[in-house]
Order: C-alpha cells, then sequence, then structure tokens
C-alpha cells in the first residue's frame, strides 16, 4: 500500500502566514503539521509516500521532510495548478500504478493514528473507505449520507442542505478503481476535479464504499482560531516534560513543557502544556499554559498566553498578549512607557485587536 499526501494548494484562509509559507509547514507545538501525517501513515505501516507539491510551495515542503526520521521513501509530484483532490490524484497515476493507496491531505490534524482506518480498508474489500467526523456544520465540507451498516449511500460536495452532520475529513483509502471514477467526473462549480465526486461516481459504477467515523478529535488548521485551538489540543495531549535547555535558579518550569536544546529562561516563569523552541531566549517574563515559543524567538519582560510564536518573533516588554499568532521575525515591542501611540508595520491581511 502507498499513500498519497497532498501539500500543494494555496493556504489562503490563513494569510498572512501563508503568503510566506506553505499552509502544511504551519508549525502545531512547534512541528510542522505535515509532520504529525508523516507519523501516523509510518504508524500505519506504509513505507512509499507520494508527495503532492505546488510550484510555488514545493521547496518548502522538501527541506522540511528532508530530516525523513521516519524512513519514508518519498516520491515529490508536481501539480502545476490548483485543480482539485481528484485532480491531484489524477497527476500521480503513473507514480501510484495498480496499487491501492491511502491519500491524506496534509493540512489535517487528527488525534488518533490510521492503522485501525487502513485495516479497516484491507478487511472490508471495498473500493474506498472514507473517514468522516460529527461536525457542527458540514456545509463547509463534503458530507456523506451512510447506513446503519456504515456503508456509504450517497456524497455531496459542500452542501447548502446536508444529508447528515458527517463530514468527509481528510483521509480516504482507496483501490485502482478510483482512477476510472476520476476519468468520468467533471470539474465542480469550484473549477475543481472534486475527489467527493469522484467517490460518489464509484457508488454509481455498482463499488462498494465504506465509512469509518472517527472518535478523536479533528483539527482542520484553516484559520488563525482554528491553528490555536489545534495548537492548545496538541500541547494538552502529546506534550512531555523534557528540558534540554538552560534554566535559571531564578526561574520556575511547572508541569508539561518542552524546552528545546540551547534555549535559555532567566528570571521567568513558564507553566505547561507549552514548548519554547531551539535557541529561544525568554527573560523576565511569564509564559502561560497553551503556549508554543519557536526557535529563535526572544521574549523579555512580557506575559504571554495561549499563543503561538513561529521562528524568530520577538516580544519585548508587552504586559499581557493571549490568543495571538506571530508570523515569522514578526516584532511586537512597548517602546516609551506611557505613550498611548500604537506604531505599526503590518503586512497585508494581517489583524491586529487593539
Ligand atoms: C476538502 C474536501 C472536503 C473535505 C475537506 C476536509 O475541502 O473537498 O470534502 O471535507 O477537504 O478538510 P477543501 O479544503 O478543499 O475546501
Amino acid at each position: 500500500m502507498k499513500a498519497l499526501v497532498l501539500a500543494g494548494g494555496k493556504g489562503t484562509r490563513l494569510r498572512p502566514l501563508t503568503y510566506t509559507m506553505a499552509k502544511q509547514v504551519v508549525p502545531v507545538a512547534n512541528r510542522p503539521v505535515l509532520h504529525y501525517v508523516m507519523t501516523h501513515l509510518q504508524e500505519a505501516g506504509i513505507q512509499d509516500v507520494g508527495v503532492i507539491i505546488s510550484p510555488e510551495t514545493g521547496d518548502q515542503i522538501q527541506e522540511v521532510l528532508s530530516s525523513n526520521p521516519w524512513g519514508l521513501r518519498f516520491t515529490f509530484i508536481p501539480q502545476e495548478q490548483p485543480l482539485g483532490l481528484a485532480h491531484a490524484v489524477k497527476v500521480a497515476r503513473e507514480y501510484l500504478g495498480e496499487d491501492p493507496f491511502v491519500m491524506y491531505l496534509g493540512d489535517n490534524l487528527i488525534g488518533h493514528g490510521i492503522r485501525e482506518f487502513v485495516t479497516s480498508f484491507q478487511e472490508s474489500g471495498a473500493d474506498a473507505v472514507i473517514l468522516l467526523k460529527e461536525v457542527e456544520d458540514p456545509r463547509r465540507f463534503g458530507v456523506a449520507e451512510v447506513d446503519e451498516r456504515g456503508n456509504v449511500i450517497r456524497l455531496i460536495e459542500k452542501p447548502k442542505e446536508p444529508p447528515s452532520n458527517l463530514a468527509l475529513v481528510g483521509v480516504y483509502v482507496f483501490s485502482p478503481a478510483i482512477h476510472q471514477a476520476i476519468q468520468q467526473i467533471q470539474p465542480s462549480w469550484r473549477g475543481e476535479l472534486e475527489i467527493t465526486d469522484a467517490i460518489q461516481k464509484l457508488l454509481e459504477m455498482g463499488k462498494r464504499v465504506q465509512s469509518f467515523v472517527l472518535q478523536s478529535w479533528w483539527l482542520d488548521t484553516g484559520k488563525k482560531d482554528d491553528l490555536l485551538e489545534a495548537n492548545r489540543v496538541v500541547l494538552d495531549e502529546w506534550v512531555q516534560r523534557e528540558i534540554h535547555g538552560e534554566v535559571d535558579d531564578a526561574s520556575q518550569v511547572v508541569g508539561r513543557v518542552r524546552v528545546e536544546e540551547g534555549a535559555r529562561i532567566e528570571q521567568s516563569v513558564i507553566r505547561g502544556p507549552a514548548v519554547i523552541g531551539k535557541g529561544a531566549r525568554i527573560t523576565n517574563s511569564f509564559i502561560g499554559p497553551f503556549t508554543s515559543v519557536g526557535d529563535q524567538c526572544h521574549i523579555e519582560h512580557s506575559v504571554l498566553e495561549h499563543c503561538v510564536l513561529l521562528e524568530g518573533a520577538k516580544v519585548l516588554g508587552v504586559e499581557r498578549l493571549e490568543d495571538s499568532v506571530i508570523g515569522r521575525n514578526a516584532h511586537v515591542a512597548r517602546t516609551k512607557q506611557n505613550s498611548r501611540a500604537y506604531r505599526l508595520m503590518i503586512g497585508d491581511d494581517a489583524e491586529v485587536l487593539l
């Protein structure tokens, strides 16, 4: 069994971060989302992974996977234009050959591995198994109608009137029959070849499509609040206490906190769950729960809680920063005490709430 990981696309919902960064590379608890995906594939026993990349961000994706601690065999497959998920499968046709494959959208994060899900495909004899999750507003997703045994009856992409509240999580397993189905579909209203339409076509061809309902959480890191929520859940569930950096005697590190190598904490309090990246410097500050401080960040005389700081960000003299995402090398600093003026240099599509 192979895997096809989709790591192209534009990531418009996470601007401005995604002006310079692929959405699959955005860190959650200081690890790119794509790393969690690869861990799940490796745990499911998969070795060959095709990665769909776009001309804009393909280099970053290759770079972020280059350390390859999973020992996977990667094949990078360029998709020149974002013409849909089923189009990506078409582009990977030669790579996939006649093998069954797991398709995994590289910006999705789920709270549980996919081993059982892959096994359920092997045992079912179906031509597709789809992962579903109950959601509050299914209109934002592909939606499935299923019978009491989990057989899929109908699928519809972003329905105005959803037939159920079961959304398609972006993880699927397919037999090679999917390629015939893709040949027979047309682009949707958004101009994309939809994988949802291809699976619906499989049903019309008389093939069996099974579903598997995800019991753990599923986070789509699409927007700022989703990213903060993903960060909160991952820190809460997966971070262990590990102190590799230096913590001086005047500091306290409380609870599940990972302090990476080369980080230095002086006269500060860090209250977990939290992660502090390599080479970060934290002085005279309080870092509250659910905060991820990226590599080489610098924090001084500040209080932070429920924040994500990307690599190289600086926060100096800020009384209290909450629910915030600070991009790479961005600076947030108080200038003169008692000054009422804000002085800003903010990139396109940024959001500042004062
Ligand atoms: C895609 C799929 C949709 C699925 C969603 C999961 O949507 O088309 O069926 O529910 O991923 O994240 P998109 O992100 O392209 O809008």
